[in-house]
């Protein structure tokens, strides 16, 4: 009898201990699509930011209705195909894990510090009297301490900026976390990517943008105390617009546009 009441504090804290770790797992696992669901509004309104579309106090789904989802083959640059890639089904996170639809990136392609890359990538075009008026990409790359993700929406010249936002990234509050800032972002509102020969050619630079006139066009500043987060943000730029990034799918929607074609006969 003595024995027993011996364990029994010993039981009870083994009991509690198994209660609670229930109570913990079943609210994660109960509340995983609530998760999952915020975190898609989360991005929605990020890419919906990029586009300067979003309004406070109007639904996202409703303000999204502008905007047409795709995903590309990042290698072609071409739509795929409901049969090639279900939308339903694709996650672009998770797809950089899966060895069917990934590859490992050679350290000498490898600027924005991805170590793999998805072969297909969402693209978000905004609609307006059926043509395109913006393409908003997603994007990432290695910070000082953190995979940083992004959007970066381009106007319909396929050229200059419209607006860049970070959604998720673990840079320091006050210095490297100044990416999510909106005053830093707004600086990069009407620059261009691309030279006239098609090359990509843009900087954020350390300090401030110190030249004038179509030098300044290709460049933002720099973040200051926070100059390694700021060249994380310079080399994914330069990836993602990059043959390895956007690039084919760019110049084959350039084509096309100036071709007449309207979104709906896009393919
Ligand atoms: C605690 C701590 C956190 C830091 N976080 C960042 C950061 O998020 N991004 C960054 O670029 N530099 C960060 N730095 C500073 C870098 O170590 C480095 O000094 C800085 O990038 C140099 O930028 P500057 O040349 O503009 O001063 C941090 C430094 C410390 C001590």
């Amino acid at each position: 009898m003595a024995r027993d009441s011996a364990l029994k504090p010993f039981y009870s804290a083994l009991l509690l201990a198994f209660v609670c770790s229930f109570l913990v797992s079943s609210a994660s696992v109960g509340l995983h699509s609530r998760q999952q669901a915020n975190q898609q509004l989360d991005r929605q309104k990020n890419i919906l930011r990029a586009a300067g579309l979003y309004r406070e106090g109007i639904p996202v789904a409703q303000l999204f209705a502008a905007i047409d989802s795709r995903i590309i083959d990042l290698r072609s640059g071409k739509f795929v195909s409901v049969k090639e890639i279900n939308p339903k089904k694709f996650d672009q996170r998770q797809a950089v894990n899966n060895p069917k639809i990934s590859h490992s990136l050679a350290k000498s392609t490898d600027i924005a510090g991805l170590r793999r890359l998805e072969d297909y990538s969402w693209v978000y075009l905004v609609k307006k009297d059926n043509k395109i008026s913006q393409v908003i990409l997603p994007i990432r790359g290695s910070g000082l301490w953190s995979m940083m993700y992004g959007y970066l929406a381009l106007n319909s010249d396929l050229n200059t900026i419209r607006g860049i936002t970070f959604y998720e990234h673990g840079e320091t509050p006050g210095l490297g976390g100044e990416i999510e800032n909106p005053a830093w972002q707004a600086g990069w509102q009407g620059k261009k990517i691309y030279n006239q020969s098609g090359k990509v050619d843009f900087k954020v630079v350390k300090g401030g943008v110190k030249t004038k006139g179509a030098a300044a066009l290709h460049q933002v500043d720099g973040i200051s105390g926070a100059t390694l987060t700021s060249n994380g943000v310079d080399k994914l730029l330069h990836f993602w617009f990059g043959n390895y990034g956007f690039k084919p799918f760019l110049e084959r929607m350039r084509r096309r546009i100036n071709h007449g074609r309207t979104l709906t006969s896009l393919n």
